[in-house]
């Protein structure tokens, strides 16, 4: 038989469409799904928004970008790593936030995640992605095999919970700028998917995910792929036929490198 038509792979696929809202064969009312997404929410580029290199914005304390490049420069493994971000005292987030988001899953994975910030299930577990975006990036992983208690290691852009989960701001994301890169070359994955605007804009210097999501990027050396965050799928479940797109993109990249 077919691998791609077996029995698990049909399986996953007819999982999705549930996951998708199907809940029937055929429905009786044909439905425009173009009407349906004139208006992006809140917090995400609108579809139409072109991908652009943005300037990395210079905090006016220049030094506390100095003084995370150094912190993470110095840091010779991951634990080391862990340390000096619990050591940085430049952002104003970490005071407000119960515990240091590190990362979760299986350092060296070839698979390698990286998110937005902590909300309030992450700050209070101190891991990333254990509420409800996380439960459903951990569905979609398993769709194509990949679990982080086998073969993924995740992270966030901020470690630490901004303040009604707003998005961090460009002085706080070029402030994590060196860790996340050092964060990446000690954790020496082989491909990374970056969740969502922030991810790009921290990672790549781009935003406009709409129009990044599903193709690959380089960063620092390290194939990357722009996806739309579990949380906006979970807002817009129209999207997630474009996240299982890129899943299986990244499926095909671990095939290509294992070949
Ligand atoms: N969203 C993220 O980007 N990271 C988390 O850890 C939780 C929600």
């Amino acid at each position: 038989m077919d691998s791609a038509l077996d029995f698990h792979s049909l399986r996953a696929l007819l999982e999705w469409q549930v996951e998708l809202g199907a809940d029937e064969a055929i429905g009786d009312v044909p439905v425009n799904r173009y009407e349906a997404e004139a208006k992006a929410p809140q917090g995400v580029a609108p579809a139409a928004a072109p991908a652009a290199n943005v300037a990395l914005v210079q905090p006016s304390g220049g030094s506390a970008v100095a003084a995370a490049r150094k912190a993470a420069e110095g840091a010779g493994d991951l634990e080391a790593l862990r340390a000096a971000l619990g050591a940085y005292e430049h952002c104003e987030l970490k005071r407000g936030a119960r515990n240091l988001v590190f990362s979760d899953g299986v350092p060296g994975a070839r698979v390698m995640i990286i998110g937005e910030a902590p909300g309030r299930e992450e700050d209070r577990a101190g891991r990333p992605f254990v509420g409800r975006a996380g439960q459903f990036l951990d569905r979609m992983l398993g769709f194509i095999g990949l679990s982080r208690d086998e073969n993924v290691y995740i992270t966030n852009v901020m470690p630490w919970r901004p303040p009604q989960n707003a998005d961090p701001k460009p002085d706080e994301i070029e402030m994590m700028r060196p860790f996340v890169e050092r964060h990446v070359a000690l954790a020496k994955p082989d491909l990374l998917i970056l969740m969502g605007n922030t991810s790009c804009q921290t990672v790549l210097g781009k935003q406009g995910i709409t129009r990044l999501r599903g193709q690959w990027d380089q960063a620092w050396g390290t194939p990357a792929l722009p996806m739309l965050h579990p949380a906006y799928l979970l807002r817009m479940p129209s999207a997630k036929r474009a996240a299982w797109a890129d899943l299986l993109e990244v499926q095909a990249k671990l095939r290509e490198g294992a070949a």
